[in-house]
């Protein structure tokens, strides 16, 4: 048994749900950015989106064996424009993470004492910050039509922890040795 509470658990599935949805959408344009000739914001896409996976797969095993199905309600950002159109719905996407649904979530969990839910809320946040900088970064490049110029993206599996260039020993957000993050 993992989640008491409904509150924390509709949180959790609906935070799953965006998750899966912000991956899945993250690839796509990933692949529309280097269609543009702009490798190096595609490959941002899906190191991000390989961190987005890491969130869902937490929020899915702090649901653990729940049974049953569920309409899952979660927010989304749609449409497939050119690179800097797409990097705006990131963007968006990302600070509505931030400032709106992520820290009440927090703050939910931690009201219902959830300590699965608090860990993987916490972890989803401090990623979106990260993710919402290098969009933006990148978007400045691909307003004049130019790739990002970026060295390796690495990904914590843990926590979705996201980093350009040499990567630090551990992960500051999750203490995981450096030699488990995921390259692109
Ligand atoms: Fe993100
Ligand atoms: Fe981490």
């Amino acid at each position: 048994m993992a989640v008491k509470n409904a509150m924390t658990a509709d949180f959790l599935r609906s935070a799953y749900g965006g998750e899966s949805m912000a991956h899945m959408r993250y690839l796509i344009w990933g692949h529309v950015a280097a269609k543009e000739g702009m490798p190096n914001i595609g490959r941002l896409f899906e190191a991000i989106a390989y961190a987005e996976y890491a969130h869902a797969d937490n929020h899915f095993r702090v649901l653990g064996d729940e049974k049953g199905d569920h309409t899952v309600a979660a927010g989304a950002v749609f449409g497939v424009g050119k690179t800097s159109e797409n990097l705006q719905g990131a963007i968006d996407g990302e600070l509505h993470e931030i400032n709106q649904m992520y820290p009440v979530y927090l703050e939910t969990a931690k009201f219902q004492d959830e300590k699965g839910a608090k860990i993987a809320f916490h972890y989803a946040l401090e990623a979106e910050k990260i993710h919402a900088k290098l969009f933006q970064e990148a978007q400045h490049y691909a307003k004049e039509e130019k790739d990002m110029p970026i060295e390796e993206i690495y990904i914590c599996p843990v926590c979705g922890f996201t980093h350009v260039g040499h990567p630090p020993d551990k992960c500051p957000v999750c203490g995981v040795d450096k030699n488990k993050f995921k390259v692109f």
